[in-house]
């Protein structure tokens, strides 16, 4: 067969754009037109939020399931026992929430709002600056029993359970120490 026949072409261009739309590329505009406001409204709350309590900017910026409160359909994470009574600050997401939503109601994700408002707390608390990459999905749904399930380390872990933990998700003991610098909330980062 030649290698140029016209199936073969119409296949490559079927696999060219299942890879274009296919796998979404995050970039810092995905909401240049949607919701050109997103990055002032979210920084505007966190200002005020640090202002207030400097330590909530350590509090912001995990893992979006988290959010979800519990529905008839499934126990959220909220109450898992890295958790509970640990994970602080979910009234600052909210109000950053309703604040988006009054400027761009339906556009904004969640999990989008966590990683800038999470940049925006380092930026307040004197740490560097960075572009933040937007256009992540939220999810639907949570797991009680995965927040359960061993992966998460609790606010009690000691220093092996929590090199460990790190371990099990590809990551060195100087990763996690990076990572638990810059946002101070090793429990339900993004990665876990
Ligand atoms: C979570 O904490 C609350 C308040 O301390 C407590 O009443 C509840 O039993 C805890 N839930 C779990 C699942 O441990």
């Amino acid at each position: 067969m030649a290698a140029a026949s016209p199936f073969s072409v119409v296949f490559v261009v079927v696999i060219s754009i299942l890879g274009s739309t296919g796998y979404a590329q995050l970039c810092p505009n995905f909401y240049s037109k949607s919701c050109p406001k997103v990055f002032s409204t979210v920084e505007s709350v966190v200002e005020s939020a640090v202002s207030k309590e400097p330590r909530m900017g350590a509090s912001l910026g995990c893992d979006g399931s988290i959010l979800l409160d519990d529905t008839s359909s499934f126990t959220g994470e909220k109450t898992a026992g890295p958790n509970n009574n640990s994970v602080t600050g979910f009234e600052v997401v909210d109000a950053i929430k309703a604040e988006v939503e009054k400027v761009c109601p339906g556009v904004v994700s969640c999990t989008d709002i966590l990683a800038i408002a999470a940049r925006d707390s380092v930026v307040k608390l004197r740490g560097p600056d960075w572009d933040v990459k937007l256009g992540r999905r939220d999810s639907k749904t949570a797991s009680l029993s995965a927040a359960n399930s061993g992966v998460i380390p609790p606010p009690t872990a000691n220093l092996t359970q929590l090199i460990n933990r790190f371990a099990a998700r590809g990551l060195s003991a100087k990763d996690m120490v990076a990572l638990s610098g810059s946002i101070i909330c090793w429990k339900n980062m993004i990665i876990w």
